[in-house]
């Protein structure tokens, strides 16, 4: 439509700008979270949009140089059949912002370790290890039966950590 309204203005320039990006054609839906729940909150509400299968969660507050991570992820949830959660290791000071995981046996060659258990925010002292959730996720589609008798977390809020706690319980990951 953008491409369209740009020729028929004339807008050679910025039609150009526009049509040099190469996008494929595609869709994209939207759906709107009407109350400030929490993030496992938002997530439950693309359950309809998302359907029966393996999908990603992007938080854009963690800016990433390319997709390899999402890919290599994706390659490990289909490979795995169970939900891939990026993580990074923090200095201790930091992982009381962020979820945290409790990783199982050595890290492979290729930086991948088990998930045992992970807990939203935990005080410095308590935190599991300091391995912390960065916002990418290929999450397995039963989480959102997870999610929907989930109980508000930290914060009051419907807590994603909590659900996959649960997934990690269940040997999921
Ligand atoms: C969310 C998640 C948290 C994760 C973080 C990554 O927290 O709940 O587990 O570590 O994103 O950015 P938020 O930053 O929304 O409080």
């Amino acid at each position: 439509e953008l491409e369209r309204s740009l020729k028929e203005k004339g807008n050679t320039e910025t039609l150009k700008a526009i049509t040099d990006l190469v996008l494929e054609p595609g869709q994209i839906t939207y759906t709107r979270q009407q109350s400030p729940l929490g993030l496992g909150h938002a997530v439950w509400c693309a359950r309809d949009a998302v359907g029966d299968e393996p999908f990603a969660v992007m938080l854009p507050d963690e800016l990433m140089g390319d997709s390899r991570l999402l890919n290599q992820m994706a390659d490990l949830c289909k490979s795995s059949s169970g939900s891939v959660v990026g993580l990074l290791q923090v200095p201790p000071a930091e992982v009381s912002a962020y979820g945290v995981i409790t990783p199982v046996g050595d890290r492979s060659a290729d930086g991948v370790v088990r998930i045992g258990g992970m807990v939203e925010k935990p005080a410095q002292h308590e935190a599991p290890s300091d391995l912390i959730i960065i916002g990418r996720y290929v999450l397995t589609p039963d989480v959102f039966g997870i999610l929907e008798h989930l109980p508000p977390g930290r914060g009051g809020e419907i807590q994603l950590t909590d659900a996959l706690q649960v997934q990690a319980a269940a040997g999921v990951f």
